[in-house]
């Protein structure tokens, strides 16, 4: 399926700093069986699951061994290509694993690694130069909520984030308000519908027309089976970024079903 603007939905697991890698070979054999075992139409929704840098490898042989119908990605990267950074990884070394996506700007980033809006844009440039489609999250706290209003911080953010990115390149943007994240306070589908109209008339604004049309937006915060479809109803919703939730396959089977919560 499609959303009714054509945009193909998205939901994405960010594991976070859980599981090692033969606890994440569990979950995605897990997670592909109870996909497999509720018929899911891989064409329908994309998947992709985002775990911790050492599972990565494990990830990929075994997706690719049993052709499972996921993608997957890494939940940060360097803004550097190579060198004397100790600690950091190559949006090289992650192509090579055969990721799709990157996680980039991650509030727990900007807010536990002082990642300020030049270096997510520094990361957003790296995740292209490597041929890697950057999930670029924004969001505003409870605080800059009350001072700034709803949209104001994460449009700010999206724009700062698209900086010298060259129309034409596919980009996906997640709006995580601080506040709604692993607190099971959720946004309203509403707002996230605000917030995601604002955000797509900012990749308008730098990327053009026909990449605001193309881009996903996706919706995190406390997102669970059961409150997905809410979102995925608004027009400017095209997915869910979903922490907690993504760590029990049967949840986040749930949730990648969602369509049969639309009757669609
Ligand atoms: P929760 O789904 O646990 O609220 O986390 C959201 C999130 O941060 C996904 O990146």
């Amino acid at each position: 399926m499609t959303t009714d603007a054509g945009r193909r939905p998205f939901i994405a697991g960010n594991w976070k700093m859980n599981l090692d890698h033969l606890q994440g070979i569990a979950l995605v054999q897990k997670l592909a069986w109870t996909l497999k075992d509720a018929g899911f139409d891989r064409g329908s929704v994309e998947i992709a699951v985002f775990p911790p840098f050492t599972d990565i490898r494990s990830v990929q042989t075994l997706i690719d061994a049993d052709d499972h119908a996921l993608a997957y990605g890494a939940q940060d990267l360097s803004p550097h290509d190579s060198g004397a950074y100790t600690g950091d990884v190559s949006g090289q070394f992650l192509a090579a694993l055969g990721c799709t996506y990157v996680l980039i700007g991650h509030s727990e980033r900007r807010t536990g690694h002082g990642e300020t809006d030049e270096v997510v844009n520094a990361k957003v440039l790296a995740a292209v130069r490597h041929g890697l489609v950057p999930v670029i999250c924004v969001g505003e706290t409870e605080a800059e909520l009350e001072e700034h209003g709803t949209s104001a911080v994460p449009v700010a953010q999206t724009r700062a984030a698209l900086a010298g990115v060259a129309p034409g390149t596919p980009v996906v943007i997640a709006y995580e308000p601080v506040w709604a994240i692993g607190t099971g306070k959720v946004a309203t589908p509403e707002t996230a519908q605000q917030v995601g109209a604002a955000i797509r008339g900012a990749v308008q604004e730098v990327l053009g027309a026909d990449d605001a049309a193309a881009t996903r937006i996706l919706y995190g915060g406390s997102v669970k089976s059961g409150n997905i479809a809410g979102f995925m109803r608004q027009p400017d919703v095209d997915g869910a970024l979903v922490g907690g939730a993504s760590l029990d396959p049967a949840e986040f089977a749930g949730i990648a079903r969602f369509p049969q919560h639309l009757g669609v």
